[in-house]
């Protein structure tokens, strides 16, 4: 049994919510349609999104109302972006939209050969000033981590220095390597997964989440 650490690492957060459990038990039932799925998917992208900028710096500002001023606070400071690691990601990103909606979203592509089950990179377009936003990378999925800790990787070559990983079902495995690789990325996660397969699909998992979103098999 491996030796796990990540779970003392303060960049380590679970996000529990019985909405979350709950969404996510329909999730990975095999008997859930895509329509469903791709729902679902928004929705457990919203309610991790709620705690994954929970640390957002605030602003005093005035502001009118009807009857008198008042004294209320506004998101200041480094604005946000969103990027969905191609293809799966892309299911996470309206939900995330529906919280921050003015955030930019760039796009990287990656997807895992199957034999080697090593990520291959194929598209990064990120937003021109990505630099100077907190980008929070999304893919569902965090298997063995390798896919998330390259994007981040080449998100980092790129000049961004605030960056956060969101993903809905993850295996330890990936969760180390990513904490491992990437010491200063706050890691938001639904669910923490028994292991991996020996084809590095995560059990019990919810099966190939892009397939599932899309469609394709
Ligand atoms: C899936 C998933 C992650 C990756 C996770 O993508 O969406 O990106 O696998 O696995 P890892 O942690 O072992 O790297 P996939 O390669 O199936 O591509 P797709 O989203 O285009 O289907
Ligand atoms: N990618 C998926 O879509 N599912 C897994 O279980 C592992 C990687």
């Amino acid at each position: 049994m491996a030796n796990f650490t990540f779970w003392d690492n303060p960049k380590f957060h679970h996000v529990k919510h019985p909405l979350i459990e709950h969404k996510l038990a329909i999730l990975r039932d095999i008997n859930t349609p895509t329509k469903q799925f791709a729902e679902l998917a928004e929705e457990i992208a919203m309610l991790e999104t709620y705690e994954a900028t929970k640390d957002l710096p605030l602003e005093e500002v005035m502001i009118d109302t009807p009857l008198e001023k008042a004294k209320c606070y506004m998101v200041s400071g480094k604005a946000v972006g969103i990027v969905p690691i191609l293809r799966a990601g892309l299911g996470m990103v309206s939900g995330v939209q529906k919280l921050i909606p003015n955030a930019k979203v760039g796009h990287i592509g990656l997807y895992r050969d199957h034999e080697t089950h090593e990520p291959v990179e194929y598209y990064c377009k990120l937003p021109a000033d990505a630099e100077k936003r907190t980008l929070l990378v999304v893919d569902p999925m965090l298997a063995t981590g390798g896919s998330a800790s390259d994007a981040i990787t080449m998100i980092k070559k790129r000049g961004v220095t605030s960056i956060k990983l969101c993903c809905i079902v993850s295996a330890p495995e990936g969760i180390q390597k990513v904490i491992d690789d990437h010491p200063d990325v706050d890691v938001y996660v639904a669910a923490v997964d028994r292991c991996l397969n020996e084809h590095c699909y995560i059990l019990p998992g919810l099966g190939d989440a892009g397939d599932r979103l899309f469609g394709t098999k």
